[in-house]
């Protein structure tokens, strides 16, 4: 018996390629030296796309697979994926909400940790003998007691405000609607960014966050306030953050997302009050591992009763009909 159509976008692991193997007939996208050849060819014959958060679904791709009945990705960010377009044409879409959450919390914090404490500049000075040549390393800032911003109170912004609660913080957040939680709710991002000492951006990317951090939110953050993006590059203005960094505007950032990755503008390479991370957010062998699972658990749901374990919000109402 033939097995239906999956076009593989990106790269998957060993376990997730068995288990796709055993229901479809994978075809990988970035294999295919004609792209448009293979669509006119097998077009008509996708059921599935297996994809996730950086490459998402190419632009008019949907269009062009009239009998695509369900995307899953592997990640909780879907910006890459058009899903109103994707809903509107009664294609399931889903991610891999939760199983990430703490992966994402813990390295938001590792960036807080050690953009305050200058941990990469501290272990320099321990590795390249510095230590013995010039004595103690330089004071840094603490980050007990502090006022910490969330930008984007929802799965993992409140498991970051649960870890910084660890350290004896204050929790202010902005999200477009106030949350059930007992932290101090900002009305707009610029209120927010004045209230706190550090802000943690956690919102999705998309044309609804496109530079939501501007020159007059670090501005109000302040000479000496911090930004962490675990978001989206598109987030933050990433040309006013360079001019802020460098005019003493603001004071530090711990980077893991960049508005053109996988390139680091250069400006923000040379800076010493800047942590960069390669958008390892959620990058563990175990929530890899579980986000993996998910993306075929979601497949394999679809293949066997025509619903996803977790819908995007934007197909919920398509699950089960
Ligand atoms: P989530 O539960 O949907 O939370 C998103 C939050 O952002 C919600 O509180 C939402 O509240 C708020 N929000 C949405 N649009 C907003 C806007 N225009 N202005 C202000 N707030 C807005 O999502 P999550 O699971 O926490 O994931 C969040 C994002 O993190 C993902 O979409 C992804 O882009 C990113 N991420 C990055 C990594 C990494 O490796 N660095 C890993 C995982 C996730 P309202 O709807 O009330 O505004
Ligand atoms: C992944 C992410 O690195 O889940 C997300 O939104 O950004 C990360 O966990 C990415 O989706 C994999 O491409």
């Amino acid at each position: 018996m033939t097995k239906p159509i999956l076009l593989q976008i990106g790269n998957v692991t060993e376990r997730m390629k068995n288990r796709f193997d055993a229901l479809f007939d994978v075809h990988v996208w970035f294999d295919q030296q004609d792209q448009d050849a293979f669509v006119d060819a097998h077009g008509a014959d996708v059921v599935g796309i297996a994809t996730d958060g950086h490459w998402g679904v190419p632009d008019n791709l949907l269009a062009r697979l009239p009998n695509l009945k369900v995307v899953s990705s592997y990640g909780v960010g879907y910006d890459a994926i058009d899903a109103d377009d994707a809903a509107a044409r009664g294609i399931l879409v889903s991610h891999t909400p939760n199983v990430l959450n703490d992966e994402v919390a813990d390295t938001a914090i590792m960036l807080w940790l050690s953009t305050s404490r200058r941990l990469v500049q501290a272990e320099k000075w321990a590795r390249t003998g510095q230590w013995e040549r010039e004595g103690a390393f330089q004071l840094t800032r603490s980050v007990q007691n502090r006022q910490v911003g969330i930008l984007g109170m929802g799965r993992i912004g409140e498991t970051i405000a649960k870890r910084a609660i660890g350290f004896d913080a204050t929790i202010h957040y902005h999200s477009r609607t106030p949350k059930d939680f007992d932290f101090i709710y900002h009305r707009t991002v610029k209120e927010l960014a004045a209230a706190v000492d550090v802000l943690f951006v956690i919102t999705p990317g998309g044309a609804s966050t496109y530079h939501l951090v501007n020159d007059e939110v670090m501005n109000a953050l302040g000479a000496e306030g911090m930004l962490i993006n675990v978001a989206r590059g598109s987030v933050v203005d990433e040309t006013a953050l360079i001019a802020a960094l460098q005019d003493g505007r603001l004071g530090s950032a711990g980077l893991d997302v960049f508005e053109k990755e996988p390139k680091i503008p250069d400006a923000l390479k040379a800076m010493e009050n800047v942590v960069l991370l390669p958008h390892v957010g959620s990058a563990s062998v175990e929530t890899r591992q579980a986000m993996g699972d998910l993306t075929c658990e979601n497949l394999e749901r679809y293949m066997q009763d025509g619903t996803v374990v977790t819908p995007v919000p934007e197909c919920a109402d398509l699950n089960g009909t």
